[in-house]
């Protein structure tokens, strides 16, 4: 029995089980954690309980369809693999092992700016699509040499991240020493090593790539690539203004996908700037703390959005019934992060693959049990009212019923 299958694992909290027993705790806070209080990052899970299902009994499904479809690619189930920085550090072949798994179960990868392999060569190993996220590391330039190869590579997006001003206070990565073990001296990396060492499985696969990797699509010109840095450091020159948008137009022709779209303005003002979709998000929680959960400010940014452009959502979903809920408050398919990277971080591409498979077989169960044969289907009538006038207030976290 392979540790991976049930009942070792039946949901994603025991791939997280996985994960932390695997990795140092410097590299697992890195994935688990979020900004200041962790205020954010656990009301995108919780907020998923204030939703109740209002399910069609006495019905039987021969089919059920989990496909959709979104920027005019088809996807097998309504799931793409959000950008997930430093993917090499929780396993060695990290984003070459997610956009593979993806592509097998016929969902998108997202490729984060901060990737320690190639973006050619995480394309080149994914069969579905493959969108490329950036970050302005280094300044336009920069930008424009990564925007080039990842036409020429053939990604078929450019995710665009706006709530980066600055990083957040990962109040984790500051206790677990991570500028000390990026940058500091060796006598400064001295208190954190012993946990590192209590980790061999991890740390022999490390040692065996060639330790810390280097950021391969960054390439400053003159200069070159840039070796892994703090997030601090990476995020503090990585902002993205409005006023970028112009600019990145015209470097790039194919559709731009708005993330971390927070209010019905920011959505609006995505839409004028052309976006061909927007993701409702607050990074996982890991950026501004105290921002509503993404699945209450949901409906305000689709009801701004009107139908005019997709509405996508990421934070908080570890269930197929999460997926369902945000689908039923009108987004057209979710982002999954953490849900994969437990997954990614155990075993590799086959951790990704069991994470998927759980998320496919929990959707397909929820779909049926409501009584609804398909996702593009799924509407508000499918959840609680209660819920529905609730949502209406995105900064009110207090439950009415
Ligand atoms: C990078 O984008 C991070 O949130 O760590």
């Amino acid at each position: 029995m392979s540790r991976l299958t049930s009942p070792k694992v039946v949901n994603i909290e025991d791939l997280r089980r996985l994960a932390k027993r695997r990795l140092p705790k410097v590299i697992f806070d890195y994935i688990d954690g979020g900004a200041d209080g962790e205020i954010t990052m656990r009301e995108n899970c919780r907020a998923f309980y204030d939703i109740s299902f209002r399910p069609r009994n006495a019905v039987s499904l021969a089919n059920c369809d989990l496909s959709t479809r979104t920027l005019g690619l088809g996807l097998s189930l309504p799931v793409l693999l959000a950008p997930l920085g430093y993917s090499r550090l929780m396993h060695r072949r990290g984003e070459l092992a997610a956009a593979a798994a993806a592509g097998r179960a016929g969902i998108g990868y997202i490729l984060s700016t901060f990737s320690g392999h190639k973006l050619e060569d995480v394309k080149a190993t994914s069969a579905g699509p493959v969108w490329f996220q950036l970050y302005m590391v280094g300044g336009r330039e920069t930008a424009e040499t990564a925007i080039e190869r990842a036409r020429t590579a053939g990604y078929s997006a450019l995710v665009i991240t706006i709530d980066t001003a600055v990083a957040g206070m990962r109040e984790r990565d500051f206790r677990n020493g991570v500028k000390a073990l990026l940058g500091g001296s060796l006598l400064a990396k001295v208190p954190y090593l012993p946990n590192i060492a209590a980790h061999p499985v991890w740390l022999a696969s490390f040692l065996m790539d060639g330790g810390l990797p280097t950021l391969h699509n960054i390439v400053i010109p003159g200069k070159g690539t840039l070796p892994v840095m703090d997030v601090d450091t990476a995020l503090a020159s990585a902002t993205v203004t409005w006023n970028d948008f112009t600019w990145i137009r015209q470097v790039w022709s194919g559709p731009i996908v708005v993330k971390g779209v927070l209010t019905g303005d920011d959505a609006r003002r995505a839409v004028d700037e052309g976006a061909a979709a927007v993701v409702v998000s607050n990074h996982g929680g890991r950026q501004l703390d105290c921002v509503p959960a993404s699945v209450r400010a949901l409906p305000e940014v689709v009801g701004a959005v009107n139908g005019q452009i997709d509405v996508l959502m990421d934070g908080g979903i570890r269930r197929g019934s999460d997926i369902v809920k945000a689908l039923c408050l009108g987004a057209r398919a979710v982002l999954i992060g953490r849900a994969y990277a437990y997954g990614l971080a155990a075993a590799g591409e086959a951790g990704v693959t069991r994470a998927l498979e759980i998320l496919r077989d929990d959707l397909e169960r929820t779909l049926r049990l409501l009584g609804c044969e398909s996702v593009s289907e799924l509407n508000r009538s499918f959840v609680s009212e209660a819920y529905s006038r609730l949502s209406s207030q995105p900064r009110n976290f207090q439950m009415v019923e």
